[in-house]
């Protein structure tokens, strides 16, 4: 989504905007721009439709300045275009804003400012912002922009700097990440870490309803009534290195062959090999609380709420908890009945997923106990969740989502195992367990070793127009993530279903133009999926199975297949995901799509 980038300090803020954008450019956006307070005198707003380059290239290399910001936008209000594009400005041109977020009185607001004479220049809900805040302003940047801000109903993170107040940048948030980052004699801002993590590891992270106030050297935390807040300063764990290529042609390539150490990583600590179980302390619940569960649910969305499917699965077949895992924006405008012994879990990779966190207020509101499962650190839902797990798969780049869906798979197993042995798993069923959890990295590293086999069926089948996956059991959340993945980096249509649903309707599809890929693992329902390979074969439509070794009898029926290695049933999700994700990322490459930054996506969906 939208991203923001601000920096006041000694040096030349221009290039540091512009690489912090560029750190941004993941996130998914169609324009970008800064405002420089410049050396020369004047305020320095320059815009661009596109990429960064686009922006790099209108910037005069003479352009110096000490204070800006700086926005990549996702459109919402208004069209694509380089006045819609963010900095906006008043009409003095003294003041400029960046705006991630929605405001939702837009319309009100605008009406009473042109009636007071002011024009706007682009179509945005944002330039209301720059315009209210110079309507307040009596020559104190915070006061103003409290005041505008008061008159606003929607969600916000902003930056705002005054011609009249140099090298002062005014923050604020409500419902849009930012966090400030404090340098050495310099002061950062951004609405993610990725965007300054390479100049300061030193980071505070706004909540909802605080206003900062940076210079050079200092920084000032209130709320909108500027009363004064104590903030915390943490510590990034991670390193500029892990937002690198590192030699992979792209960021999803780089994650996908990444979740052995990802994996490890999450597992890192919370197996107790002693009493087979797992060790999950952020959970901030006694073992006598957790045992009182009776009911787990789950919500996501996207990839996450595959993940979420798959744990459901596992802890009513482990634990023996009934669990079901439902998306986040359906329940979010339901009337959800809370029951008191029911443990919910808001399952996401960026901590900021609009729809997930606002089910999670919901579900808060009516009593419920929401635990969070995250990866980015200090984000919305890990901060504003009753307590939880942070997956730490490190920062996730790709739009498309691949190591934080393995990672949060390895939470759920720790989970299922503590809550199984809780009650019926033995001390001897909970060390296998924990053995095979142990080996689940080495034996997804096993499975990367199919690249070239997947790379060739990408180049055999990419020119398919449909696709279907098809999985049974702990394996269908595995087929809709497959569907996912294709769909958003290949744009092949690709519909996910549980195998034997395909007699009920999909099966239409299927003929020598749409091959089926078929997850069909040596579990206990290989039977069963063989029968609807056989059922798919018998219609010409062509296979590419994803089985357990060579398994001769899927070989059989198969045009093509993919052998991944043996584990306990409950853990083919683990490896079974991996070949769908290279098959996607391979038809991408094939069709020259933009891999990282497929059209029309964001990373972290902070709107509805
Ligand atoms: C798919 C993908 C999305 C996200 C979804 C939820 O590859 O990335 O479907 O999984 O937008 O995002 P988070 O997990 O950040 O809440």
């Amino acid at each position: 989504m939208c991203g923001i980038v601000g920096y006041c300090g000694p040096k030349n803020c221009t290039p540091i905007l512009l690489d912090g954008l560029k750190r941004l450019e993941y996130r998914g956006y169609d324009s970008a721009g800064i405002g420089v307070e410049s050396e020369k005198g004047p305020l320095v707003v320059i815009k661009r439709v596109g990429k960064i380059a686009q922006l790099r290239a209108a910037v005069p290399p003479t352009l110096q300045g000490h204070c800006g910001i700086g926005h990549t936008r996702w459109a919402t209000h208004g069209g694509v275009t380089d006045t819609n594009a963010h900095p906006h400005q008043d009409m003095s041109g003294k003041i400029a804003v960046v705006h991630n977020g929605i405001i939702e009185n837009y319309g009100p607001l605008k009406k009473k400012l042109e009636q007071e004479g002011v024009r706007f220049a682009s179509e945005t809900d944002s330039e209301v912002l720059a315009h209210l805040i110079a309507h307040y302003y009596r020559g104190k940047l915070e006061d103003a922009v409290g005041n505008a801000l008061r008159q606003v109903k929607g969600t916000y993170g902003i930056a705002v700097i005054h011609l009249d107040e140099p090298g002062k940048i005014v923050g604020a948030r409500c419902g849009s990440p930012l966090v400030v980052g404090v340098g050495d004699g310099e002061m950062f801002l951004a609405s993610d870490v990725a965007a300054i993590v390479s100049h300061t590891k030193q980071v505070i992270y706004l909540s909802d309803g605080e206003l900062v106030s940076l210079s050079a050297s200092d920084y000032s935390i209130t709320d909108i009534d500027h009363n004064p807040i104590e903030k915390s300063v943490d510590e990034i764990q991670w390193d500029i290195e892990e937002i690198e290529k590192e030699g992979f042609f792209c960021y999803m390539e780089k994650e996908i062959f990444e979740q052995p150490d990802s994996i490890a990583r999450t597992l890192s600590g919370r197996l107790d090999i002693e009493y087979a179980t797992g060790k999950l302390g952020g959970l901030n619940m006694t073992s006598r609380e957790l045992l009182a569960v009776r009911r787990v649910k789950i919500i996501a969305a996207g990839t996450s709420w595959h993940a979420g499917l798959v744990g459901a699965y596992l802890l009513e077949s482990l634990a023996r908890i009934p669990a079901s895992a439902e998306l986040s924006s359906e329940i979010r405008y339901r009337n959800p009945v809370v029951e008191p012994d029911t443990l919910y879990f808001a399952v996401t990779q960026s901590g900021e997923t609009a729809d997930t966190l606002y089910a999670m207020r919901e579900l808060k509101r009516k009593g419920a106990r929401v635990l969070g499962i995250c990866n980015v650190v200090g984000s919305t839902i890990a901060r504003e969740s009753d307590g939880g797990v942070y997956t730490h798969a490190g920062p996730e780049i790709a739009v498309a989502s691949t190591k934080a869906f393995t990672s949060q798979l390895a939470v759920f197993y720790v989970f299922a195992l503590l809550m199984a042995r809780m009650r019926d798993l033995s001390f001897i069923q909970g060390q296998r367990f924990v053995e095979e959890l142990q080996g689940i990295s080495a034996k997804v590293r096993e499975t990367l070793a199919q690249r070239d086999r997947i790379q060739n069926l990408a180049k055999k089948y990419y020119r398919a127009r449909d696709f279907l996956f098809l999985g049974r059991g702990i394996e269908y959340p595995v087929a809709l993530e497959g569907a996912l993945k294709l769909k958003e980096i290949s744009y092949i249509h690709a519909e996910g279903y549980a195998a034997g649903e395909i007699k009920h309707g999909p099966i239409a599809l299927v003929n020598e133009e749409t091959p089926t890929l078929i997850i069909v693992p040596r579990d206990s329902l290989r039977e069963k999926t063989l029968s609807n390979m056989k059922e798919v074969k018998a219609r010409g439509g062509p296979i590419i199975a994803v089985c357990t070794g060579e398994d001769e009898e899927v070989k059989a029926i198969a045009d093509d297949y993919i052998p991944i290695p043996a584990v306990d049933e409950l853990f083919y999700p683990f490896l079974t995901v991996v070949p769908l994700q290279l098959f996607s990322y391979f038809c991408a490459l094939e069709l020259g799509r933009d891999v990282d930054q497929p059209r029309n996506l964001a990373k972290s969906v902070t709107v509805e």
